[in-house]
């Protein structure tokens, strides 16, 4: 280190000495990734209240979305679809012609140079609004009466990860938090001769309050009950490294730490404990109270939000998904 450590101001007096000494490199917007959420029947995209600027699209406006996207210069979208029925055994999410299914193969025949991810999970087609199948007996006088079937909605994740890489999918990105989840798509994609198709795990997802948004957005919450028997419980981080190197075993490409802002601890220790690809997906409420505060005048909304994207790469996200990708592309190329 060039200067004496009693004189750290000095790496701070000009713009020029903040750049050389910065230890994290420069926020890109290739470093980002868009949600999209596509929703079967409307003719018109819907502004989702709680999420100003975020909307559900119909099919025809999904290729203009995805190029937008491109053009502020972020490579991805993960998508999330809205069908019109929903059924108790969330058949939909596997369906050939299902909503997801069909936007990919939009976005794929449109805007081809795009990254095209899938999220892999079935609380937005079960009529009941879990992540997977329900099962009485499977509770075992456990507190709630139905839970969630594990091995059952196991195997319907690999049936929607098949059908997301025949349409064109990318990355598929499991959300559901089932155990064995990564290792049963693997199976699924190599069976099914996908094996380019890679696999972006949810590998640390908690039980949150910030998901409150999204399930307006994707139209999801549970009936009843919560997700607290699946998603991890927040005071937890060990579990999380085990989690997640237990994803990387079953085959996983990319981990995943969400919400962000409140984990910031989990990315850094995944990040320097696993050494391996890693994602961390800003959510829907944290979107929320940004858009809420600088509404108000509060806050400068650029500032704080580059400031925090910056806090997420530099506590080790290599990838961040985050509603603010393509507004925050634009003030990075401004
Ligand atoms: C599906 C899923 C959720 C989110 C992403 N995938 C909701 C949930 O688990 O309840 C939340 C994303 C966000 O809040 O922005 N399981």
């Amino acid at each position: 280190m060039a200067f004496p450590e009693d004189r750290m101001r000095d790496k701070r007096i000009t713009e020029e000495t903040r750049r050389k000494y910065r230890e994290t490199g420069e926020l890109s917007p290739k470093d980002l990734v868009m949600p999209i959420f596509v929703k079967e029947g409307i003719s018109k995209k819907n502004e989702i209240s709680s999420m100003p600027g975020i909307y559900q699209f119909p099919f025809e406006d999904v290729a203009a979305e995805a190029q937008r996207i491109l053009d502020a210069g972020v490579p991805a979208v993960i998508l999330f679809g809205i069908p019109e029925k929903k059924d108790e055994t969330g058949s939909g999410s596997y369906a050939e012609n299902g909503v997801v299914q069909k936007a990919i193969r939009i976005i794929k025949e449109k805007v081809p140079e795009i990254t095209v991810i899938g999220d892999v999970c079935m609380c937005e087609y079960t009529s009941h609004g879990h992540c997977g199948i329900l099962n009485k007996s499977e509770s075992r006088g456990r507190e709630s009466e139905y839970i969630v079937d594990n091995d059952a909605t196991i195997e319907i994740l690999g049936k929607i990860a098949v059908s997301y890489a025949k349409a064109g999918a990318d990355i598929v990105a499991p959300s559901a938090m089932m155990d064995g989840q990564v290792k049963a798509i693997k199976d699924a994609l190599t069976v099914n001769v996908y094996p380019d198709v890679k696999i972006m795990s949810y590998s640390a997802k908690y039980a949150s309050a910030f998901y409150g948004p999204f399930r307006d957005a994707a139209e999801s919450p549970p009936r009843f009950g919560d997700r607290r028997t699946y998603q991890m419980d927040h005071y937890n981080s060990d579990e999380a490294i085990l989690e997640s190197a237990m994803d990387i075993e079953e085959g996983a490409d990319i981990l995943m730490v969400k919400p962000a802002l409140a984990y910031q601890d989990i990315i850094c220790r995944l990040k320097k404990e696993l050494n391996f690809p890693l994602a961390c997906y800003s959510v829907s409420g944290e979107y929320a109270m940004f858009k809420a505060a600088a509404a108000k005048g509060y806050l400068n909304e650029e500032k704080v939000v580059l400031e925090s994207l910056v806090g997420l790469k530099r506590a080790g996200a290599d990838t961040i998904i985050t509603y603010y990708a393509v507004e925050a592309a634009k003030w990075l190329t401004k």
